[in-house]
């Protein structure tokens, strides 16, 4: 996700629209710009890196009373000065600035080079301004409507035009975009940590909506021209408190992002009549696909938990021969890897420096590398031979969520595509399974309602010294994400546990009180883990089971049961992480620790 602001008013553009990005930079800094209307012409700068480097070269620039303003986190077209935005049209008359995906770029795109227009970036925004352009015939906002009409994705845009001084256009669709309301002056920005200092009296603009803001106030319509009336609203929150949407820490927030993430992350990658998948921006051909006999993949931490539950899936699915290892120990056991090989590397940094070890000792060892990263442009995507991207946007806090879940869609979309590749699955079942990842997000929306169950249970957890997460299979695999969610914020020692393997040993550690989550999602193995549970609980356990709805059973033996909504046994992990991260975070909070920077930890681990 991208920072967004806009200016118009009796004021200077400047000041605001820096202001604002610093305020917005938590939502990306791998390059910012911004741009202002001087008498009848546009003057713009852009600069990769942080605020910072863009501030060095503001000066000289003349400050008008409208412009428009950027931070990236970039998505298509790796960070670069000719990439940062704003996009202009070839006139350089119109400028836009971009929040979001705009998944039929490319066809657009080609559309409009038919039509004369010159590209300067590998950007997805750019083909926005050359819409306008084509479209404007001395109606700014008429050329936007008619532009947003091609657009598919999601989109917050901001755009000015040199032949409209003292106008600034917002669009919302899918991305946020709001409008601050001030003396004389109006704002636009992505979130409302940009606005407060100047306002808080805001208008929250919805889907299909564009503002109209000019000198003399601020126009809601919707993209057929249709006036709307859009009552004010007074923002109660504090700047920090606005930075976190009303949070009270990074990781509540980002655990309640997760269905935009995955539906950004699934957003252009599965046909449109759900057949299919479709990696067009991973770079992984059909040929090449068909020639990988093996799958290997590496991570750290959670993202060596995601890989876990790809592992699972290249078997299964695309019926490849899979492994799965920390990448820490995977450099030094002398894998055998060819060139039939391939290496998933899953990092959310792209920049730990295990896994980029394990990397290079992969592509050292004649194996082609794919990575499963969140940002774009890091040593991890630079060094692979493919790269699939998430779409998570900045993960704040230390501990993980948003970026497990996206990494979980991603390693489902790769199997998938192994699978449809290499005809290992029935295109009936095929279809099934993408039905279901396109489900995931209004599944993800509908487990965040046990928020309130998890805080009640923390209450259970909060003061014991050890807790266990027991499972089978991809319920095996979503334990250990668990244990390390509840340990590395709250400092209590867990453990996950294979649930078969507890008679071999951990069940001496079972006594009155202890803490088990207990995870029964895969329906092939119900019977044994109710088995497995009763075992715990009649040893005194504390037993939390998480089961999908409709195991009634599951209450008999537990002492509480979170039930999860359907959802097919291969995706379940991204719904039952749920109440995990939630249950953790709650234990956190009542511990009183520091949720989103522990001690000792750090968000990439660029030492070995
Ligand atoms: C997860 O909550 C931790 N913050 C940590 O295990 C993290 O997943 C690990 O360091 C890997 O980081 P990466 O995904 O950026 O490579």
């Amino acid at each position: 996700m991208c920072g967004i602001v806009g200016y118009v008013g009796h004021g200077a553009a400047v000041p605001f629209l820096v202001d604002g990005l610093k305020k917005l930079e938590y939502r990306g800094y791998d390059s910012a710009g911004i741009v202002v209307q001087n008498g009848g012409s546009l003057e713009g700068r852009k600069r990769l890196g942080r605020l910072q480097e863009l501030e060095s070269v503001l000066s000289g620039l003349q400050t008008g009373n409208t412009g428009i303003g950027h931070t990236r986190w970039a998505t298509h077209g790796r960070p670069s000065d000719e990439n940062s935005h704003p996009h202009y049209d070839c006139g350089g008359r119109i400028a836009v600035v971009h929040n979001g995906i705009i998944e039929n770029f490319l066809e657009i795109r080609e559309w409009l080079a038919v039509n004369g227009h010159v590209f300067r970036s590998q950007t997805d925004t750019e083909v926005v301004p050359h819409l306008i352009e084509h479209y404007y015939q001395g109606d700014l906002e008429e050329a936007v409507r008619k532009a947003l009409s091609h657009l598919r994705g999601s989109y917050a845009l901001a755009v000015v035009s040199a032949d409209e001084p003292g106008k600034v256009i917002g669009v919302q669709q899918d991305s946020p975009m709001i409008v601050g309301l001030g003396q004389g002056e109006f704002f636009l920005a992505s979130d409302i940590p940009a606005l407060l200092d100047r306002t808080r009296d805001v208008l929250i603009l919805q889907d299909g909506e564009m503002a109209i803001l000019s000198q003399d106030g601020v126009q809601v319509k919707d993209f057929s021209g249709q006036l709307i009336e859009r009552t004010p609203f007074r923002v109660p929150w504090d700047a920090v408190m606005a930075e976190k949407q009303g949070y009270n820490h990074f990781m509540l927030k980002e655990i309640h992002e997760q269905p935009r993430a995955l539906r950004d992350t699934l957003r252009g990658r599965i046909s449109r009549d759900g057949t299919r998948v479709v990696l067009a921006d991973v770079g992984l051909s059909p040929v090449a696909a068909r020639a990988i006999e093996r799958v290997m993949v590496v991570g750290c931490g959670t993202a060596y938990h995601a890989g876990l539950v790809g592992r699972f899936l290249f078997e299964r699915l695309a019926q490849l021969d899979a492994q799965a290892d920390l990448a820490s120990e995977f450099r030094y056991r002398s894998p055998l890897l060819d060139e039939g090989t391939l290496l998933v590397v899953v990092s959310q940094s792209g920049e730990t420096a295990d896994t980029l070890a394990a990397l290079r000792e992969g592509r050292r060892r004649g194996a082609k590398v794919l990575a499963i990263t969140n940002v774009v442009g890091s040593s991890a995507a630079r060094e692979a031979d493919y790269v699939l991207y998430t779409w998570a946007g900045p993960e704040v806090a230390v501990a993980s969520t948003k970026a497990y879940t996206t990494q979980l869609v991603a390693v489902s979309l790769l199997a998938a595509y192994l699978a449809q590749e290499r005809a290992t699955m029935p295109p009936e079942d095929l279809h099934r399974f993408l039905q279901g990842l396109q489900l995931l997000p209004n599944q993800v929306e509908a487990v965040l309602a046990c928020e309130e169950q998890t805080r009640r249970l923390a209450e259970q957890i909060t003061k014991s010294d050890d807790a266990f997460f027991i499972g089978r299979g991809l319920d095996y695999a979503v334990a250990m994400e668990g244990q390390l969610k509840l340990k590395e914020i709250s400092y209590i020692h867990a453990e996950a546990y294979a649930a078969g393997e507890l008679k071999h040993g951990t069940l001496a550690l079972i006594e009155e009180g202890v803490p088990v989550v207990a995870l029964a999602t895969q329906r092939h193995v119900w019977e044994k883990m109710l088995s497995n549970i009763t075992v715990v609980q009649a040893r005194g356990a504390y037993v939390l089971t998480l089961a999908p709805q409709g195991l009634t059973e599951a209450a008999q033996v537990s002492d509480e049961v979170i039930y999860l909504p359907p959802v097919d046994d291969l995706l379940a992990p991204a719904v039952a992480v749920i109440p995990l991260q939630l249950l953790s975070y709650y234990v956190s909070v009542a511990r009183g620790c520091d949720v989103d920077k522990p001690r000792n930890l750090a968000k990439s681990v660029t030492v070995e």
